[in-house]
């Protein structure tokens, strides 16, 4: 009853077998994507040696830079072919000198939609005290998983103007939910959080109160789901009071699940109070296809090629990605490694304040393993 998708905890389906050779396309992007996705390839190096796994990689030039010179973003062709790998590795998309929303639609909407990557899964968890912005808070206070909704909403990019430049101007954005993939989320969460095995306790966030068509549809579904997982407590929070217990009582939280705008606004945060963006990683998952993953802070290009970005976002992407092929040891080993340096080592999670370089860090976690 319930596990209808049959996945575990973080998107692997439960009788997956270990793979002869892992494809593993990696998109470095654009900005100090490259410099952090390095340090995550060379930790995925030395994990494949200790926990005895293998695997290729092939490199996608997919980013801003390539856009400035070819015109060219991520078509049908590119997509058949990364369906043809077992996961994605991706550093950061988007260059200063594009206009917003071309990079952002062309190259990592266009992959989270045209793969499916229905899920958004986001770890929110404090590994030092010394790196949290709350007051008083201790490791074990924030430790909960957004389950973001990834392929529909306010993202799907319906919309229209009308009298477009006129006084009488009126932009229309739809949010767009179908019971189906507001359903197939839901039960992502519920499997999510019953596997995850910690409070389970499932927060719907979202704003019953005011947008009545979407989170009534988002609510009726997450009941009825409910229903079907009675080990799972189930609580409701309006996206607004969310981000204010975030703050005030982040303990109270196992796993969210909500929709893709809330879940994008709500995750910068989670990432904040977790200690910052150098060390929040995310996935794009399809749980029955090729999911990617990422460290969510974007391209900064301002610390560009000065080797003092923070690479243990996407050193803890890259363990999620090992985690989702069905290597969880692996997974487990870097966190611990990760976990070791942020409360032994590090001045700072923030670029150019670490006290370590972007590859010594790389090095730090590597000789951790
Ligand atoms: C994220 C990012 C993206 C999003 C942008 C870059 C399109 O903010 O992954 O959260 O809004 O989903
Ligand atoms: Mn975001």
């Amino acid at each position: 009853m319930g596990d209808t998708l049959g996945f575990s905890c973080k998107g692997v389906p439960d009788n997956k077998e270990r793979a002869e050779m892992y494809k593993i396309a990696v998109i470095p992007g654009d900005g100090t994507g490259p410099e952090v996705v390095n340090e995550g390839l060379k930790v995925l190096e030395a994990a494949g040696k200790k926990f005895g796994f293998k695997y290729e990689t092939k490199e996608f030039d997919f980013s801003g830079q390539r856009y400035l010179k070819t015109g060219k973003l991520v078509d049908d062709s590119d997509i058949n072919e990364l369906k043809k790998y077992s996961a994605i590795y991706l550093g950061a998309v988007g260059d200063p000198q594009v206009k917003p929303g071309i990079i952002e639609t062309g190259v990592l909407l266009k992959l989270r939609f045209a793969l499916d990557q229905y899920i958004n899964l986001r770890p929110v968890k404090l590994y030092s005290p010394a790196f949290c912005p709350l007051k008083d808070k201790k490791a074990e206070d924030i430790d909960f998983v957004v389950v973001r909704e990834n392929s529909e909403g306010l993202y799907k990019g319906m919309g229209e103007f009308k009298d477009k430049g006129t006084k009488d101007e009126v932009a229309i954005q739809i949010s767009y939910n179908t019971r189906k993939g507001v359903e197939r989320c839901i039960r992502y969460a519920f499997e999510y959080t019953r596997k995850r095995d910690k409070r389970k306790k499932l927060t719907l966030c979202g704003k019953t109160n005011v947008l009545t068509y979407a989170w009534d549809l988002w609510e009726r579904t997450f009941n009825e789901v409910a229903k079907e997982y009675p080990d799972v407590t189930t609580d409701y929070a309006h996206v607004d009071a969310t981000t204010m217990w975030f703050v005030k009582n982040p303990e109270w939280f196992d796993v969210i699940v909500t929709d893709n705008m809330f879940g994008d606004i709500i995750t910068d945060l989670g990432a904040m109070v977790q200690g910052g963006m150098g060390i929040a990683a995310g996935g794009n998952i399809n749980p029955d296809g090729v999911s990617m993953f990422e460290p969510i802070g974007g391209s900064a290009p301002k610390y560009t090629g000065k080797n003092v970005i923070n690479p243990l976002a996407a050193i803890c992407a890259a363990a999620m990605l090992l985690d989702n092929l069905g290597e969880a040891k692996a997974d487990k080993a870097i966190e611990d490694a990760v976990i070791k340096i942020v409360s032994g080592k590090l001045n700072s999670l923030a670029a150019g304040k670490m006290g370590y370089s972007t590859t010594e860090i790389g090095d730090l976690v590597v000789k951790n393993l």
